[in-house]
């Protein structure tokens, strides 16, 4: 699923591009991917939203924005509040390709980790930084959820 983290999108004050190109680069890659949904930038809720599609058994959760430096930024914080494990090469490869578009990759303090059997991985706000960390992680994202959903095989119920 594809969580957009904007105060301003989620007011109605800005369209929506970012969470639309993460899906689309997703789907483009094969995944079924469920409709896009836009959270304010308040921990809680973002940390909440992210239980629950753990619970709800999505495989994959990516969010877009709140990465960043200024003071409502918190999405790094909520994802690290929820995960069981981070998986630090995931962000390390975006921001290691993204150094080679722009040294402003510096600015996102995005991470990525696994909550049960759930990969969550933060991606920058706008839509070039999507584009630009989705594409370089995409090629490792099946082979993590094939190995995630293993994992999860054998747990009993
Ligand atoms: N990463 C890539 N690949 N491309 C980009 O254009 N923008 C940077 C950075 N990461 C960018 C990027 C900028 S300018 C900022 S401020 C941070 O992501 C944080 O963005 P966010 O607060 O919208 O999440």
């Amino acid at each position: 699923m594809v969580l957009t983290i904007s105060d301003t999108a989620s007011a109605g004050d800005r369209e929506d591009l970012s969470g639309p190109e993460a899906k689309r680069i997703l789907q483009e890659a094969g995944f079924d991917v469920a409709p896009v949904e836009i959270l304010a930038d308040e921990r809680d809720h973002i940390e909440s939203r992210l239980r629950r599609a753990s619970e709800e058994d999505y495989r994959l959760v990516v969010t877009s924005g709140g990465t960043g430096l200024s003071p409502r930024d918190v999405t790094p914080e909520a994802t690290l509040a929820v995960i069981d494990r981070q998986v630090p090469g995931i962000a390390e490869l975006m921001r290691l390709e993204s150094f080679k578009i722009t040294p402003r990759a510096a600015l996102s303090r995005a991470t990525a980790g696994i909550r049960q059997s759930t990969l969550i991985i933060n991606l920058p706000g706008s839509v070039k930084g999507v584009r630009e960390c989705l594409v370089a992680v995409r090629p490792i994202l099946a082979h993590a959820i094939e190995v995630l959903k293993q994992s999860s095989l054998g747990c009993g119920e």
